[in-house]
Formats: structure tokens, C-alpha cells, sequence
């Protein structure tokens, strides 16, 4: 087994770490700058290991943390995953098995605590439906984390394998999207009909919005989780003066991803509206 470093006290500012599988952090990210224009951001999309959904508990959680390691190492204080595949399978562990050996000063948050908190006021049924990736709906966490919060919820769940494919192809728009979309919504539906909110599980749904809310009965509240996170990111610093005052504060981002930069470049303008520069970086 490889050493993991150390990373010992360090009171100088950084900038925040933005990590996910791949793209659909993105969507997280423009909220957060949105939001917190202020701070300097760094994004890391491991591209080259996209999808995590589809993969076992042991490689999220060891992929995911190389990946913290190293946005460490790049001078991040604070990363958030921006992945709730990332979130629910290596975030606790992280937390609780690495933070405290390795770097106990440094703070890793994810997206699924801040999406769970907010369905409380959002349902009057009590019926809350999550759509995700297979990895984020076998790891139960949305249930157990809005149970834990609210424990007269019911939760359901449905894996929606083929989503994350459709918009990494550009085929949002196509019929082959509407075919899916129906699919794994009226399959969540069934389960029970009197869900009245829906979580979008993965950072890649909001992409298809349009689609799902097509396919969902008018009455339905789609949950998105960009301006969730955004507003618990900035509740989150005002609470923690100490990781605030190591925020770097210059207002830009850099983006790294593990595969082709010009590849990424091109696949931002879809998340972002923007061409994004972007650097390659080899995560191990
Ligand atoms: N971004 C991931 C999430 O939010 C999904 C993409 C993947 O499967 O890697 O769950």
C-alpha cells in the first residue's frame, strides 16, 4: 500500500477544492461562484476514471481520496465533492478514517447532507423521490442521512444508469433521452405515487431537467442541488471564521482534469456556457 502524506497545520490561505468524477461538478461549481464570487477555486474532474456510479465502494472511496490528497497538495484548506456518487460512498470514511491522521486541520464536505436538509419544508406528502446513480442508490445515504433529519419520510429510490451517459454524449435533446427519462421516472412513480418532491441525486441531472419535469406530474418539486450546496457552503464559512480566513480570496478558478484537457474544454461549454482553460494532471 502506497504512504499516504501528511499535511501538517497550515494558516495560509488556498483555494477551495471542487472535485468530481468528472463533468457534472460543474454544475455545482457555477452555483458556488454564483453565490461566493469572492474566493479563488480549483476544479478537478477525474475524467479518466468517469463513471464512478457504476463502481464498488472501495474504488470511489480510494479514487476519491487520491483525489482529495492531491487537491491538498495543490494548497486546498477546504474541498467540497461535488459528486454525490463520491459523497455517498467516500466522504464518511474520509472524515472519519483520514482527516484525523493525515490532515487534521483541512475540512472535505460533500452534497448530499445540504440536499437532504432542505426536503423537510419542501414535502407536504412526506414521500420524497431520489434519482441517482446505481452506486448512490445501493449506498442508501439520501435515505439514511433524510431519516436521520426527518424521521416521518419515506424515501424511494431509483438508479438511473443510462442518465449520465446520455448528457456525456451530447444527447440530452434526443428521443433516445425522452425513452430514458420516462423510463426511470414513471419507474420511480410506481413505486409511490404520492411523492410530491424529487431529489436530482447525481450533478449530471440538471442538464436534463427540462425532460424530467416533462415526464414528472405537474405537482412535483424537482430539487436541484447546486443552490443548496452554494447556500450551505457560505453558512458553513460564516460558522468557521478559522477555514473562512484561509479561503484565498482573488475570485478565479482553475480546472485540472485527469484525461484530455481539450476534451474537457469542450464538454465545459455544455455545463458552463464558457470555455474553460484547463490543465492535465495525473492522479495515483
Ligand atoms: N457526478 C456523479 C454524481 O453526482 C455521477 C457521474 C459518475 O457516475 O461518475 O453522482
Amino acid at each position: 500500500m502506497k504512504a499516504m502524506p501528511t499535511f501538517a497545520a497550515d494558516h495560509r490561505p488556498g483555494p477551495i477544492g471542487i472535485f468530481d468524477s468528472g463533468y457534472g461538478g460543474l454544475t455545482i461549481l457555477e452555483k458556488i461562484r454564483e453565490l461566493l464570487p469572492q474566493y479563488d477555486y480549483l476544479y478537478l474532474g477525474d475524467n479518466a476514471r468517469t463513471p464512478y456510479g457504476s463502481r464498488s465502494f472501495e474504488v470511489v472511496y480510494e479514487f476519491t481520496r487520491e483525489a482529495v490528497l492531491r487537491l491538498f497538495s495543490m494548497g486546498c484548506r477546504l474541498v467540497i465533492l461535488a459528486c454525490n456518487t463520491a459523497s455517498a460512498k467516500a466522504l464518511r470514511s474520509i472524515q472519519q478514517l483520514d482527516l484525523p491522521c493525515v490532515a487534521p486541520d483541512r475540512r472535505v464536505l460533500g452534497v448530499i447532507r445540504p440536499t437532504a436538509e432542505a426536503v423537510g419544508s419542501l414535502t407536504r406528502t412526506r414521500e420524497v423521490g431520489i434519482l441517482a446513480t446505481t452506486g448512490t442508490i445501493q449506498s442508501c445515504s439520501y435515505t439514511l442521512e433524510i431519516q436521520k433529519l426527518y424521521p416521518d419520510i419515506a424515501v424511494f429510490g431509483e438508479p438511473c444508469p443510462l442518465w449520465v451517459p446520455l448528457v456525456e454524449n451530447r444527447e440530452c435533446d434526443s428521443p433516445g433521452a425522452d425513452y430514458f427519462v420516462e423510463k426511470y421516472v414513471s419507474r420511480l412513480m410506481r413505486q409511490a405515487p404520492d411523492i410530491d418532491t424529487v431529489i436530482l441525486g447525481c450533478t449530471h441531472y440538471p442538464l436534463l431537467l427540462d425532460k424530467i419535469r416533462r415526464y414528472l406530474p405537474k405537482e412535483v418539486t424537482i430539487v436541484a442541488q447546486g443552490e443548496l450546496v452554494a447556500a450551505s457552503l457560505k453558512d458553513y464559512l460564516s460558522r468557521h471564521p478559522e477555514m473562512e480566513s484561509r479561503c484565498e480570496r482573488g475570485g478565479e478558478c482553475t480546472f485540472y482534469t485527469t484525461e484530455s484537457p481539450e476534451k474537457f474544454s469542450t464538454m465545459a461549454t455544455l455545463f458552463l456556457q464558457q470555455e474553460v482553460s484547463v490543465s492535465r494532471l495525473i492522479l495515483e
